[in-house]
This record gives structure tokens, C-alpha cells and sequence, in this order.
């Protein structure tokens, strides 16, 4: 089962001490959830109008790019887009400070992504079974393959109304690639260079990122696992924050509004022990390498 391992951090920058480093980055690779319940970040009295719900928004998520400067899905004036982004984009430098301080093992090799705000409450939400991440699921970017890249985020809860965010975590990445492995579908010769010429990929996808899309899809997909799945239940505090592989790690957000989210990638090369990277268990499984 997923566990959970808490971690006493109370600010977003400063050197942190060495064994809470190798304890973090050992729980990370291992596939736990790390936990800050100490780790709040600030909205400013003057930000707190930005976290309403968006009256016509087309898009749930407002995201920032990984360089700051662009942000999509902000409904309004321009005055209210320019101090939604700074908020986003002062979640962003403090989610890498801390990454890269808590992480120092991984050095440079961490690569900032997209960093999203998702105001909307998650419960009841109306969605198409596989946009529906109330469903178990391991993440991965349909659009941009990351050729076995993996995805690191860091979420913090800023719920106005002081409620938590409720995730459900199942089971390690080896059980549910074990499970699943077989019935996934192999790619079809030169879809990956038919999709990306078509512009639906941003670059082709590896195998790896074939077999992660299908693996994603048949876990939503399956209403009987979602049900029998060995899981549990958790509660991140507003006020809180907390980081997770999300390509590793089996999870399901179903409560709550109001989160920020950094998204890191990271080259397989640059773990401690990149035996635990979905890309290995995956190709240990099929004998083959992957991407
Ligand atoms: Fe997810």
C-alpha cells in the first residue's frame, strides 16, 4: 500500500538538513507520498478574490508556463490575469526552491514544467471517464511524451475555507504494472510519427509513453478495480503541501477546491536507484527496452 511519510519542512527556501534530504529522496524513489504539514503557502489578503471559482470559465485548470511568463484559462481583466500569475508564479520559484533544496541529490538534472492552479471543487464535477482523475490513475502527458522522464509535482492545499483535500492511494507501481502489463495494447508501427506530424504529440512518443497512455486509460477505464483495488484514503490539510511521482504512484483526488501544483521532470539517470522508475519496471516486464 501507498504510504504516506510526513516531513517537518516550515519554509519554502533554506538549506534543509541532510538526513531529512536522504529520508525524502529515498520515500520519494520508493514510491510514498511526502508529506508537509508544516509547509503552508502564503496568499496575500490581497490574492484571496483570485481564488472564487471563475464565473464562464472554459478551463478548470489556469496554468503558467514553466518560464513564468505565459498563463492560460484566467477569465477577467487583465489587472486580475497579471496578479493571478504573479501568485502562481511565486508558488512556482517556492515549490523549485524547495524541490531543489530538499532533492539536492538530483542537482540540475530536475527540469521545471508547468505550474497549475485548480480552483474548482473536484467532487460532482461532470468529466469524460478519462479526463475523470477522481478515478485511480499514474500520470502522463498524452501531448508531450517524456520518453520515461519522470513526473515529480508538488501541490499545496490554500482551500479559503480551511477543508481538506481528499486523495484516494492504491497499489505500487510493480502490482498494477503486473496486472495490466499484458492486456495493454503494443504500438501500432509509425502511429508515433503519424501523431506527431499531425501535431497531436509534441515530440514522438517512445513505447514507454504508449504503454503509460493505455495503462492510464485501462485503470480509469475499469469500474471493477476502481471498486476491489487495494487503497486507502487521505487528507491533505489547507494550509499544507505535499510532493509525489505521479507517474508512479497510484492516486485519485476526489474532494476538495483551491490547489497549486508544480510539475518537475526528472531523467531516470538522476536517481538514486533508477530500478524503481516506471520505465524499468516496465521494461523488465516485457524484456525490452521502451524508450
Ligand atoms: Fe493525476
Amino acid at each position: 500500500m501507498t504510504e504516506v511519510v510526513s516531513l517537518p519542512l516550515t519554509a519554502w527556501s533554506g538549506e534543509i538538513e541532510g538526513g531529512l534530504r536522504a529520508r525524502g529522496v529515498e520515500a520519494l524513489e520508493a514510491g510514498a507520498v511526502l508529506a508537509f504539514p508544516a509547509l503552508c503557502f502564503q496568499v496575500r489578503d490581497d490574492e484571496l478574490d483570485l481564488l472564487a471559482p471563475q464565473v464562464g470559465a472554459k478551463s478548470k485548470n489556469i496554468s503558467l508556463s514553466p518560464g513564468g511568463d505565459a498563463l492560460k484559462g484566467v477569465e477577467g481583466d487583465e489587472a486580475r490575469a497579471r496578479r493571478m500569475q504573479q501568485m502562481i508564479g511565486r508558488f512556482a520559484d517556492q515549490a523549485e526552491a524547495m524541490a531543489r533544496s530538499l532533492l539536492a541529490p538530483y542537482a540540475g538534472a530536475l527540469q521545471r514544467a508547468r505550474t497549475s492552479f485548480r480552483p474548482e471543487e473536484i467532487a460532482g464535477r461532470q468529466t469524460s471517464w478519462r479526463k475523470d482523475d477522481t478515478r485511480l490513475h499514474v500520470d502522463n502527458f498524452p501531448s508531450s511524451p517524456t520518453r520515461g522522464k519522470r513526473i515529480l509535482r508538488v501541490f499545496a492545499n490554500i482551500n479559503p475555507a480551511d477543508e481538506p483535500r481528499h486523495w484516494r492511494l492504491g497499489e505500487p507501481f510493480e502490482r498494477l504494472a503486473e496486472r495490466y502489463v499484458p492486456a495493454l495494447p503494443r504500438p501500432l508501427w509509425g502511429s508515433a510519427q503519424v501523431l506527431n506530424a499531425l501535431g497531436i504529440t509534441k515530440a514522438p512518443r517512445s513505447a514507454y509513453d504508449h504503454y503509460m497512455l493505455h495503462l492510464h486509460d485501462r485503470m480509469k477505464a475499469d469500474q471493477g478495480y476502481q471498486r476491489t483495488a487495494p487503497q486507502s484514503t487521505w487528507e491533505f490539510a489547507a494550509g499544507s503541501a505535499w510532493m509525489v511521482f505521479t507517474d508512479q504512484v497510484s492516486h485519485a483526488a476526489t474532494q476538495g477546491k483551491c490547489a497549486l501544483e508544480q510539475t518537475f521532470l526528472l531523467p531516470v539517470q538522476a536517481m538514486q536507484d533508477g530500478e524503481r522508475a516506471p520505465l524499468r519496471v516496465l521494461e523488465r516486464l516485457m524484456a525490452r527496452k521502451l524508450a
